[in-house]
């Protein structure tokens, strides 16, 4: 690792041949999906589950034909996957392989804050630490990743991130696609150096790419489950899929080729009401939809690609399903999935403003005028409160809270997208646009974080904490 010029920690220095030769990628949906396998518990006891994982160093086959150096939990990439269950505590066991320090975060939990991944509250080199998850939230596809501060986008993008799907009674009585119809899809993009090394920053400036960091560090090449472009084999017949943007700042717009529905049933938090039928959906950063697909519409034989309608050629791609055999599942959507109560009576209003800024001559990120400073708190919520908070911004802004969960209220005193409904943690702002939420601070007292979920711009400052008293 090397110090850029901005100050920033660049991992690995562009390569002298520089961004790995097309000729090299793979042919797009040549590569079989992967799905990781779920992580076991090293012990069990009374209503606790104990689990290890080790982030460390590990060459990788991305790229077929190359060898990719990631730090991955476990050595993984993505990360392994947790099952876990509502009311069941899970303590995980972290040990720090790396040589840099880490922070690891449930990205969704309703987690105490000495175990939510602080961005000072590291873990050193050949340290570990337990995060103890006690898990007191309905069924949800949640997912964890590294969160150190002014870190956190090299250490994702090198591979420290993974998914966790918390199940419950009321989602397991469902009718819903489940086992191997059930599956998980983080997608994210990376750039790789002609020796199969990452790239980080990625791409170059030039037509259409703006200097590195700006706007947050793009891929060329689409990878899900670690995999690039890669293609999975369906029956016809329904599936869940759990997609989760992992990406540091690309932005989807998610659509079947040759059309057909995506049928909503979860949003980042969990079941909606009802299910809301999608022929596209935009994902922004740290964003889940959770949704079935009935491959039982097109013929046998058939090719769907996902594909991404923001942009084309190959960062258009994402993956394609080819429909093998007849389906055989019974499985349905019913009409009713959950019960989402209307959240009101906000106690108070605040207002977050998310900008460009410059400080010691560079791009910075704020809200409010701000930098991140640790030592600060914006807002003291109170616990147990509903709040209305505001989000304005001069750009596309993924903005998360920790902890508290949030229905999107409005955007620009309209009704929010078909794509807002149910509970949220992540919520995209478009430029120059306000949205409003109705948050409920519910859970732990303790001091949490509000931030962009460009990772880049997360690193760069555009992060605060607040405090719920
Ligand atoms: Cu997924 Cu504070 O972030
Ligand atoms: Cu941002």
């Amino acid at each position: 690792a090397v110090l850029g010029t901005a100050g920033f920690v660049v991992l690995d220095r562009p390569s002298a041949s520089g961004l790995l030769r097309s000729a090299r990628l793979p042919k797009p949906f040549a590569v079989p999906l992967p799905v990781a396998a779920a992580a076991r518990p090293v012990r069990t006891s009374g209503d606790t589950d104990y689990y290890e994982l080790t982030q460390r160093a590990a060459d990788v086959e991305i790229i077929p034909g190359t060898r990719t150096q990631i730090w991955g939990y476990d050595g993984m990439f993505p990360g392994p996957l947790f099952r876990f269950r509502s009311g069941r505590q899970a303590v995980v066991r972290i040990r720090n392989g790396l040589e840099v320090p880490t922070s690891t975060h449930l990205h969704g939990g309703v987690t105490p804050p000495d175990s939510d991944g602080y961005p000072t509250d590291l873990v050193r080199p050949n340290a570990t630490k337990d995060y103890t998850y006690p898990l007191r939230q309905r069924a949800a596809t949640l997912w964890y990743h590294d969160h150190r501060m002014d870190y956190s986008a090299p250490q994702v993008w090198r591979g420290l991130m993974g998914m966790a799907i918390v199940a419950d009674d009321e989602d397991d009585n469902l009718p819903l696609p489940k086992d191997d119809h059930d599956i998980p899809l983080i997608i994210c993009d990376r750039a790789f150096a002609d020796d199969g090394s990452f790239i980080y920053p990625a791409l170059r400036p030039g037509p259409g790419v703006e200097a590195p960091f700006g706007n947050g560090v793009l891929g060329d090449v689409i990878l899900v489950n670690g995999a690039p472009w890669p293609v999975l084999e369906v029956d016809a017949s329904k599936y869940r899929f759990r997609i989760l943007n992992a990406s540091n700042a690309r932005q989807y717009r998610l659509k079947l080729d040759p059309g057909g529905d995506l049928v909503q049933v979860g949003s980042d938090v969990g079941l909606l009401a009802a299910p809301v039928r999608h022929t596209e959906i935009p994902v922004s950063p740290a964003e889940r939809f959770d949704v079935v697909v009935d491959f039982a519409a097109y013929p046998v034989g058939t090719e769907v690609t996902l594909v991404n309608t923001l942009e084309s050629g190959d960062t258009g791609r994402v993956m394609r399903f080819k429909v093998v055999r007849p389906g055989r599942s019974a499985a349905t959507v019913p009409d009713r999935l959950s019960a989402v109560d209307k959240l009101g009576g906000p106690v108070a209003t605040r207002t977050f403003d998310f900008r460009a800024g410059s400080g010691d001559g560079m791009r910075m990120w704020t809200v409010n005028g701000e930098m991140f400073d640790p030592d600060k708190t914006m807002a003291r919520p109170g616990l147990g409160t509903v709040e209305r908070w505001r989000f304005a911004s001069d750009f596309h802004h993924p903005v998360h809270l920790h902890l508290a969960h949030f229905q999107v209220v409005a955007r620009d005193n309209q009704r929010p997208m078909a794509s807002d409904a149910g509970w949220k943690d992540t919520v995209e702002v478009r430029p120059y646009e306000v949205v409003e939420v109705l948050a409920r601070f519910d859970g732990y007292r303790g001091r949490y974080m509000l931030h962009c979920h460009n990772l880049e711009h997360e690193d760069m400052g555009m992060m605060v904490n607040f405090d719920v008293g």
